[in-house]
């Protein structure tokens, strides 16, 4: 289906349309490649027909910008999309060019595809024979017009000293205004952009309204309510992509993206009345897998569920025959191995078969079929010797729940996992990873990144809080540091001790460590408060109500070191063979081009280490101050050229 719009008012417009499809006509015939210097065939950003009624941010017909993904050592997914005033009657061909400097002077590898409405008029490009650990920049052509340059890299085959990578999730574009996403893509040490899902959002909650398309805060307005088919989904992710900090994160590093409710969700509903009633709403849960893979650089998998991707040899559009398998893995040599589950699409609320046969209860997240690949996934990669196994899990796996009575007074019950619906496999898992695996092996060092929680927190990995009896942690004590605004002082709560005896571990239990570093957004504990007592913004009593959540989560919680519920933004991981690093970065969502503040920082050890002043055990996680260090900012050893922005970036 082509991008929507309304050819009728398109028809009755300016000449200037009528231009610039005439010279898109001559361009077709031509290798746009060697178009030379041509005028362009395409109105600036700001000039197209006021009646052209599609979010974009750049000059068509690349006014979405580039992206890249799922990079592997020889190869990394390319993305663009076409965008004209009229789609095309036929395929347009674009030609790809990917080089070795960002002046695109070094040309290493080229190649054609044809866009059509197929694919939504997306472009995607599996590249193949590159060099592993390596940046590169890369183009794209048509119609007479060129592309913004795009960075990217590929993951490494052999021994590197350091990945570093950032991680985020919910990202409402009506939540905030992302500058967040504008500090990560000025990073140029990073490996990898993790994504948690949530990547869209499919309506507006009641705690948003900070910014909406054209100040059009209308609920019955096509960007500012739920979609109602498989064209509204799609342009969902073009206004996501008229965001000019979006655009250059996307710019500037490879992404791997995993799906979360919001992405997938196919009953039309809307949290704020709306007066359209959602009355011949046609999405499917095809549809929407469709559109993530359109519009996102993921790698299709296999639809036989082994998580294999499909590797696209020559040059055509990579296509999954069922778009509705997301799980899969990227290798990063010996330092590290990334996983992506999706422990959303079997929820009931889908009505899908899942295979439950692996438990008693017959109550499975994954499906059969994940939980092996995973589990096996997981122990294969440690009998291989990989330091590190981080998993981009789009939903908190570790107890963070907040009992609904609490010293015999009823509370509102607050839980953060969907895992407690699930305790059987959540179980099975943890004991898997302890050694009860055919190898009869403790799976070490692995790294939960979860989004889903609007929260930032740090934790051990624990099945059940039961467990947790002879589990002593350490002391919580109000976060030293400040949050991104003077409303958010003492921001959250850390364990400042690692409640270890010395030679003691008692911790022993944990199979992992978990890192959520908020949202890209979306509301979290000051919200929900906000809401509750009709507040109209943050104030002392909406934060004050978000430390009391914290507190009792903390408290009740022994397997959570860090807690903090009000600031909103992303994290880096840092990983080294000897220890991973985790900093929470937050951003005033409420204010464009807001500074990136350091709010915690925690550690993670690679080894086993009693000798120290503060024992080190794997598999835990601390903040810095407990082991006696200072919470400062990492750093990468590498940096990469970023890739330049040559073209005006004009939000429409
Ligand atoms: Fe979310």
């Amino acid at each position: 289906m082509p991008p929507p719009m309304d050819r009728r008012l398109f028809l009755k417009s300016a000449s200037l349309a009528a231009a610039g499809l005439a010279l898109s006509a001559c361009d077709r015939s031509e290798s746009p490649s060697t178009a030379g210097t041509k005028v362009p065939s395409f109105p600036k950003p700001g000039e197209e027909p006021a009646d052209f009624d599609f979010p974009l941010v750049l000059a068509l017909p690349f006014a979405h910008g580039v992206a890249s993904g799922d990079p592997l050592a020889d190869r990394v997914i390319l993305w663009t999309r076409i965008t004209e005033l009229l789609p095309s009657a036929a395929a347009v061909a674009v030609d790809w060019l990917v080089a070795s400097d960002p002046t695109m002077s070094q040309i290493v590898k080229r190649g054609r595809q044809f866009a059509s409405a197929e694919h939504d008029w997306t472009v995607k490009v599996d590249v193949t024979g590159l060099q592993p650990a390596t940046s590169y920049y890369y183009r794209f052509e048509a119609l007479g017009a060129q592309s913004i340059v795009g960075r990217t890299r590929t993951a490494p085959a052999t021994a590197v000293e350091e990945l570093r990578l950032a991680v985020l999730a919910c990202s409402s574009y009506w939540s905030s205004y992302w500058s967040g996403l504008g500090h990560l893509a000025d990073r140029n040490d990073l490996d990898l952009v993790v994504h948690c899902g949530d990547y869209i959002y499919d309506f507006v909650d009641e705690d948003e309204g900070i910014r909406a398309r054209k100040d059009k805060k209308d609920t019955a307005y096509v960007d500012y309510r739920d979609w109602l088919n498989l064209a509204e989904v799609r342009r969902r992710y073009a206004l996501w992509r008229s965001d000019p900090n979006l655009l250059r994160a996307h710019q500037q590093h490879p992404w791997f993206i995993v799906w979360d409710n919001h992405d997938i969700s196919t009953g039309y509903g809307n949290e704020l009345p709306s007066t359209v009633t959602g009355d011949g709403a046609t999405t499917t849960l095809d549809e929407v897998c469709r559109a993530f893979y359109e519009w996102t650089p993921s790698r299709p998998v296999k639809p036989d569920g082994s998580g294999e991707f499909i590797l696209v040899e020559d040059g055509s559009y990579p296509l999954a025959s069922d778009p509705k398998f997301v799980y899969r893995k990227l290798p990063y040599g010996p330092l590290l191995d990334v996983f992506g589950v999706d422990t959303q699409i079997n929820l009931p609320d889908y009505g899908r078969e899942v295979d439950a046969s692996h438990l008693a209860s017959g109550n499975s997240l994954y499906g059969r079929q994940q939980f092996e690949w995973f589990s096996g996934g997981m122990l294969a990669s440690a009998q291989a010797g990989v330091t590190w196994r981080l998993v981009n899990n789009q939903t908190w796996f570790a107890p963070a729940d907040i009992p609904d009575v609490a010293d015999g007074i009823a509370l509102p019950k607050i839980g953060l996992s969907r895992w407690s619906d699930y305790p059987e496999e959540r179980t099975a898992l943890c004991e898997y990873l302890r050694g009860d695996n055919p190898a009869s092996l403790r799976v070490r060092n692995n790294i939960l990144v979860s989004g889903d929680a609007h929260g930032n927190l740090g934790s051990d990995v624990i099945e059940s809080t039961a467990l947790l009896s002879a589990y002593v942690p350490g002391l919580p004590l109000p976060n030293p540091r400040a949050g991104s605004t003077t409303l958010n002082a003492a921001a959250g709560y850390a364990r400042i001790t690692t409640g270890n005896l010395g030679p003691v571990n008692l911790r022993g239990e944990s199979v992992a460590v978990e890192f959520a570093p908020s949202s890209m957004g979306r509301g979290g504990a000051d919200e929900i408060i906000q809401n509750a007592i009709g507040a109209s913004g943050p104030n002392a009593l909406t934060v004050g109500g978000a430390r009391a959540l914290e507190l009792a989560l903390i408290a009740a919680n022994k397997n959570v070191q860090f807690i903090e519920w009000v600031d909103h933004g992303y994290g880096i991981v840092s990983l080294t063979a000897e220890r991973a690093i985790f900093e929470y970065w937050w951003q005033d969502k409420l204010t464009p081009g807001a500074p990136d503040i350091l709010g915690q920082q925690m550690v993670a050890w690679a080894q086993q280490d009693t000798a120290q002043l503060v024992p080190r055990y794997q598999d835990q996680i601390d903040c810095v101050l407990a082991h006696g260090m200072a919470v400062a900012a990492t750093s990468g050893s590498r940096s990469a050229e970023p890739a330049p922005l040559t073209a005006t970036v004009l939000p429409r």
